[in-house]
C-alpha cells in the first residue's frame, strides 16, 4: 500500500480512538454533586497494551519507510550530467560527448535525468522548485539526485544553501523542450565554437585570447582556462553571470565593463578594457551561440 495513504488512515484511527474516549470522559465524568469516580493506580494490562501497540505501530512504519525509501533509489537516468558548484556558478557537464555548458541545463521533456553533484569549493546546494527537493554539493563527495519533468518550460534555479557573498546571485535556468529541440540542442553546444568573419569580431577573439583565455574555455580556440564557465556557446545563454543578469548585448557590456559592479566579489577581476576593445570582444561573443 502506498506509504502516504497507509500513515494517513493509521492516524485518522488514532485520532477517532482518543478524542472519542476524550468526548466519552468528558460526557460521563462530568463534575456533579453525585459523581464519585474511582482512580485507578498501576494496572499492568493497561500499561502494557498502550506500550506495546504504539510500539508495534513504529515498527510496521519503519520497515514500510525504509522499503519505500528503498524503492526511490535513483536508476541510471535517460539523460545524465554532471552539476559542479563554484562560487557563485553552476558548470554543467553532460555525460556523452564534449558538451560543457554553464549556468544553463537543458533536458527532454518526459524523460528521466540523473544528475551527479559535485562542488569545487564549499557547499552549494541544487534546487529547482518545480522539479524536487534540495540537494546538497558537497566538497569531495558526490551526491545524486534526479527527476523527470513533466512540462516543458524555463524554470528557474537557486542555490539553496549560503555559500558566500554572492549566493543570492547563484541562479541557473531549467529549460525542459521537446525531444527535437533537446537534440538540436545538444548538437550546438557539442560543436565547436564559430570562427569570427567580421573583422570587429575577429579583433575581439585576440582580445579574448590575450586576456580572458587564461580563466575562460573556448573550445575551437587555445583558451582553454578553467576557473571561469566555458564560454564556447555564450551567446545562446538566457542569463550573464549566472542569473545576475540577463544575456543581452548591453548587459554583456555592462558585464565586461565591471563585473564587479554587477556582482561584488565574484572571482572575475574588472579588466583594463577601453569602449573599442569592449565593442571588439562583445561583437565576438554576441557570435557565439
Ligand atoms: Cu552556492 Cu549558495
Amino acid at each position: 500500500m502506498d506509504l502516504a495513504v497507509f500513515l494517513l488512515v493509521i492516524s485518522i484511527i488514532i485520532l477517532v480512538v482518543v478524542e472519542g474516549w476524550l468526548i466519552v470522559a468528558l460526557v460521563r465524568f462530568r463534575n456533579r454533586p453525585e459523581a464519585h469516580v474511582r482512580q485507578e493506580h498501576g494496572n499492568n494490562t493497561i500499561e502494557a497494551v498502550w506500550t506495546l501497540i504504539p510500539a508495534i505501530l513504529i515498527v510496521i512504519i519503519f520497515v514500510m519507510t525504509a522499503r519505500t525509501m528503498d524503492s526511490l533509489e535513483m536508476p541510471g537516468g535517460d539523460v545524465e550530467l554532471t552539476v559542479i558548484g563554484h562560487q557563485w556558478w553552476w558548470e554543467v557537464r553532460y555525460a556523452d560527448g564534449d558538451l560543457v555548458t554553464a549556468n544553463e541545463i537543458h533536458v527532454p521533456v518526459g524523460r528521466e535525468v540523473s544528475i551527479d553533484l559535485e562542488s569545487a569549493d564549499v557547499i552549494h546546494s541544487f534546487w529547482v522548485p518545480q522539479v524536487g527537493g534540495k540537494t546538497d554539493l558537497v566538497p569531495g563527495h558526490t551526491n545524486r539526485t534526479g527527476f523527470l519533468a513533466a512540462t516543458p518550460g524555463v524554470y528557474l534555479g537557486q542555490c539553496a544553501e549560503f555559500c558566500g557573498l554572492q549566493h543570492a546571485h547563484m541562479r541557473f535556468y531549467l529549460v525542459v523542450e521537446s525531444a527535437e529541440d533537446f537534440s538540436a540542442w545538444v548538437r550546438r553546444q557539442q560543436a565547436p565554437a564559430r570562427e569570427p568573419t567580421d573583422p570587429v569580431a575577429r579583433q575581439g577573439k585576440e582580445v579574448f585570447l590575450q586576456m580572458c583565455g587564461g580563466c575562460h574555455a573556448i573550445r575551437g580556440t587555445e583558451a582553454a582556462g578553467t576557473l571561469g564557465p566555458d564560454l564556447t556557446h555564450v551567446a545562446g545563454r538566457l542569463s550573464l553571470g549566472a542569473g545576475t543578469l540577463d544575456n543581452t548585448t548591453e548587459n554583456l557590456r555592462t558585464w565586461l565593463r565591471d563585473p564587479q559592479a554587477a556582482k561584488p566579489g565574484n572571482l572575475m577581476p574588472t579588466m583594463p578594457l577601453d569602449e573599442s576593445r569592449l565593442d571588439e570582444l562583445v561583437a565576438y561573443l554576441k557570435g557565439l551561440e
